[in-house]
């Protein structure tokens, strides 16, 4: 368990990372989601069904990031990379394309990483991802992530994720992303 010592008013007060059962927390957690990735009620309903499908996937874990009064802040949920999986058949021309289609095999895939925005920027997203990749068994991590300049962008290169391919294009989204790796375990600072 780690723990975020209080800073004061609106910072996180002894924020907990730990395991979370996120099939029975799935609402709490797209809750999160949606006020940190912006995501409305439609996208929401259809995020449940995916989430709940990618739990059923062997090695499939999620942690969470609770406050005292148990309150889910953030979570992050990942399993080995599966080259049938819809995410992976997509990324995997871009890959190809770049020389980077090995990255696919024994790649520990994180699938979502979000930290409500009253608690962002105190070291919980940091927190959450590198001990999820920490307990994973292969030697290297695959992610995407919206092809800017963002908070999350930052975050993964500072954790030694480099772009394995850019203006990656999934069919639902209306946005290009990078798809990025980094071998495990994950840089520190
Ligand atoms: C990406 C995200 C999970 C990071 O969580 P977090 O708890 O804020 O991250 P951390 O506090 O561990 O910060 C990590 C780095 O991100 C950067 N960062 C975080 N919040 C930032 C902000 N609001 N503005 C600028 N940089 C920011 C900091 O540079 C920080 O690096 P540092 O530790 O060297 O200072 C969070 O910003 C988030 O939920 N964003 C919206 C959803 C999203 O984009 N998820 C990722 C989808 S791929």
């Amino acid at each position: 368990m780690l723990r975020f010592p209080g800073q004061g008013p609106g910072t996180p007060d002894d924020v907990v990372i730990g395991p979370l059962d996120l099939a029975a927390r799935v609402d709490e957690a797209l809750a999160v989601q949606a006020v940190a990735f912006g995501l409305g009620a439609d996208e929401i309903a259809v995020r449940r069904q995916i989430v709940l499908r990618h739990l059923t996937s062997p090695g499939a874990r999620a942690l969470g990031a609770t406050t005292p009064s148990g309150r889910l802040v953030g979570f992050v949920y990942g399993m080995p990379n599966d080259r049938s999986h819809w995410w992976s058949t997509v990324v995997e021309p871009y890959l190809r394309s770049q020389g980077h289609e090995a990255w696919l095999d024994d790649s520990f895939v994180i699938t979502e990483l979000h930290v409500h925005p009253h608690y962002q920027n105190h070291g919980i997203g940091r927190a959450l991802i590198t001990t999820i990749t920490d307990s994973a068994d292969e030697p290297r991590s695959i992610l995407s992530a919206i092809d800017t300049d963002s908070p999350a962008r930052g975050l993964y290169r500072s954790l030694g994720y480099e772009d394995l391919a850019r203006q990656v294009m999934f069919p639902s989204a209306p946005k290009p992303y990078a798809v990025m790796g980094a071998p495990l375990p994950l840089r520190r600072r």
